[in-house]
């Protein structure tokens, strides 16, 4: 999400006509992580030996910011995962970016091996003091089991919730602070929607809905589109065939009260566009036709520090830190490469490429997010745990045992 501080103004504007400024950024840190997310494959990629040094990081701020990005998020991976996390936020915060952090917010972690409680929360504390005021911590249920279930990892819904709270008190009263909830839509927790918005904003959290991708079967071979993610997960993915008209009931039911509650003014940060699109997506399977923006508006960095026009991308273009990549990146060869990869693309769902090509093709994806960016819920409140804690549902669960049991460990 794009901020529209005075100092922006100008690259948004150049963005706006020229559609050429790559006013937001992914940097994956790391792909190394403490989790081992069902639905996740990039926990399998991560070494520690290919990560760029806090040198490296700075020269690639300053890149960054003569590129003209505004906007950046540090993803992975788990970002607190790598010890270099703090030396890029100064790197970035020096060149004037904004920042988000995406975290799993249940520890650090060394690859696997994880580092909970007390000296994680002082590393948000010292990325907070640093200057970041935007988190994103991933949540996809209200049921502590069914979460656990997700990530893997017994007590992880704890361990999450009890960092939001955390965070929800530091950032109280920050002017701009807009901590969100990420939110992977799938089959096992389509009903908890409209709860996840009001949990939400009850800890003084927005919200971001991101309907779960079906990633190959890594036993398929990566080329095999066939072979979806539904069939190695089929407990997280939508029913498209079978029993295809009572999905389409779930799905609708649960887009049509999140779209009004997004018209209502609850803190839902995806463009009612983006929503639209999702309900379309996992219904049927397809992705938005609009085209994307692709290496224009947005682009991505590895963690090796290795330029893709996007997080799935594969053309080897320059590397990020080649002394010639800026003159690269605004070149007629560049331009060629970019519109045959984002045009021979099948789509995705990912709401940050996807929000940021519709603020600047729609006037109502462009006024939603200044709405969300120039009015963040200011009323935010501040929650301790045991507001948060009043949320879990913890006698209750409902996985579908005769799936899991199919699904491969
Ligand atoms: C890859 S993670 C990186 C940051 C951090 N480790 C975390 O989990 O928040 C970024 C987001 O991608 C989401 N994600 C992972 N696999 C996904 C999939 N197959 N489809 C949709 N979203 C996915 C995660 O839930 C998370 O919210
Ligand atoms: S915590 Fe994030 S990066 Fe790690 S496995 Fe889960 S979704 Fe993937
Ligand atoms: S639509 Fe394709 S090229 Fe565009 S951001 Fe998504 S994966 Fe990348």
């Amino acid at each position: 999400m794009l901020r529209f501080t005075a100092r922006n103004y100008a690259r948004i504007a150049a963005a706006a006509v020229t559609r050429r400024v790559p006013v937001y950024a992914h940097f994956g840190i790391t792909h190394r992580c403490n989790l081992t997310c069902k639905m996740c494959g990039i926990w399998r990629y991560g070494n520690e030996r290919e990560e760029l040094s806090p040198a490296e990081l700075q020269l690639m701020a300053e890149r960054m910011a003569r590129l003209g990005v505004v906007q950046l998020s540090i993803g992975g991976g788990e970002p607190f995962a790598s010890a270099n996390l703090e030396a890029a936020c100064s790197a970035f915060l020096g060149q004037g970016l904004n920042l988000r952090v995406l975290t799993n917010g249940i520890g650090e972690g060394n690859g696997r091996n994880v580092v909970r409680g007390q000296r994680y929360l002082d590393r948000v504390d010292r990325v907070i003091d640093l200057g970041v005021k935007n988190f994103s911590v991933s949540l996809d249920s209200l049921y502590p089991k069914r979460f656990d279930y997700i990530c893997e990892q017994e007590g992880a819904w704890d361990e999450a919730v009890a960092t939001m709270s955390h965070m929800s008190r530091r950032l109280s009263g920050v002017g701009g602070a807009l901590p969100t909830i990420n939110c992977v839509v799938s089959n096992l927790n389509l009903e908890e929607l409209p709860d996840m918005v009001r949990f939400a904003r009850d800890i003084g959290f927005a919200v971001s809905f991101l309907p779960i991708e079906l990633l190959p079967d890594p036993k398929a071979g990566l080329r095999n589109w066939e072979a979806r993610f539904i069939r190695y997960r089929p407990e997280l993915g939508m029913p498209i065939e079978a029993a295809a008209d009572e999905a389409h009931r779930r799905i609708d039911a649960a887009y049509g009260a999140i779209i009004a509650m997004k018209a209502a003014g609850e803190p839902i940060l995806n463009s009612t566009p983006y929503l639209e699109a999702s309900r379309r997506y996992l219904k049927t399977g397809r992705f938005p036709a609009e085209g994307c923006d692709a290496g224009r508006l947005y682009f991505s960095v590895a963690p090796n520090g290795q330029f893709t026009i996007c997080h799935r991308t594969e053309q080897q273009h320059l590397h990020f830190l080649d002394p010639n990549f800026e003159e690269y990146f605004h070149s007629a060869e560049f331009e060629r490469l970019r519109l045959m990869e984002a045009g021979g693309c099948e789509g995705c769902m990912r709401a940050c490429w996807i929000d940021t090509s519709s603020m600047f093709r729609t006037l109502e994806g462009f006024f939603e997010t200044a709405k969300m960016t120039l009015q963040p819920p200011s009323a935010r409140r501040t929650a301790g745990p045991d507001v948060a804690d009043r949320w879990a549902r913890r006698d209750e669960i409902s996985l579908p045992a005769e799936l899991v049991e199919a699904a491969p460990a």
